[in-house]
């Protein structure tokens, strides 16, 4: 008899589970190429990656076996790619529902997509879309969550795992499956054309919104608030004498 702990009606209900190879998002780009493609909602997760991604051209490091590192296929047909940033928002959101029962309030959106608890990174997603005729046909949406892993390397201070943050052991493949879960229905809202909700939700989970915070842009270090993030995703920050927009290249955010 097969337990299936995927509760929800795709996405997860096709999983891979392998324990090495380069990167997660490599494996689902290149099976676009396939004749028979996978179908919507697979779901490839790796126990560890020798060439894991993340945002910018940054390598992305895990310890083997500790953590989630997985990769969901959507093939979102229906956004527009102008529209592409509200996808983003709803996997970032996704995210936050499934681990908020566990992690409360301190739970938060990083703009544009990372995941934070208080002041440190929980979890990163890299989404590469496929695009065809000004709609997005396939996205491969990455996600990266550090969960059992006790010591991070210096060259990510301000790493956190999920057990440093509540201590005991975690089953991997139940947080994926809630997370599966959590995204799909977010999705399945987006596809319903309920972009408001899925904006305001985003909204309102924003690290940093509405506080004095130092940023650079520009090479120059300045106190701004997050005010607002456009529909189309650029980041809206009120530096005393008027607003200023940015896309993510263009400003980081100062931690100390
Ligand atoms: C970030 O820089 O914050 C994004 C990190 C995304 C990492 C995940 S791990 C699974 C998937 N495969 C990759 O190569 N990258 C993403």
């Amino acid at each position: 008899m097969q337990n299936n702990i995927f509760s929800g009606l795709f996405v997860g209900q096709n999983l891979i589970t392998i324990k090495q190879i380069d990167s997660t998002n490599n494996f689902l780009k290149n099976s676009l190429s396939n004749s028979k493609p996978f179908t919507e909602g697979t779901v490839i997760m790796a126990e560890s990656q020798y060439a894991g991604r993340g945002q910018q051209q940054n390598r992305w490091h895990s310890e083997d076996g500790k953590n989630l590192t997985f990769s969901i296929l959507l093939n979102p047909v229906f956004l527009p790619l102008s529209q592409q940033f509200d996808l983003t928002r709803a996997v970032s959101l996704g995210i936050i529902n499934a681990l908020s029962p566990l992690l409360g309030d301190q739970l938060k959106i990083k703009w544009p997509n990372d995941i934070y608890y208080a002041d440190g990174k929980l979890g990163g997603i890299l989404i590469e879309n496929m695009v065809q005729g000004g709609k997005i046909k396939n996205s491969v949406i990455g996600i990266g969550l550090n969960i059992n892993q006790e010591k991070f390397p210096l060259e990510v201070p301000n790493a956190v795992s999920l057990k440093q943050i509540l201590p005991r052991d975690y089953d991997l493949k139940l947080i994926l499956s809630d997370i599966c879960k959590n995204i799909e229905a977010v999705y399945l809202k987006l596809k319903a054309g309920h972009f408001d909700v899925v904006r305001k939700d985003y909204f309102s989970r924003l690290y940093w919104l509405n506080e004095h915070k130092m940023f650079k842009a520009n090479g120059q270090i300045f106190e701004g608030v997050i005010e607002n993030v456009r529909d189309d995703g650029v980041l809206i920050l009120n530096k005393g004498l008027g607003t200023s927009e940015y896309t993510q290249k263009e400003i980081e955010f100062l931690n100390k």
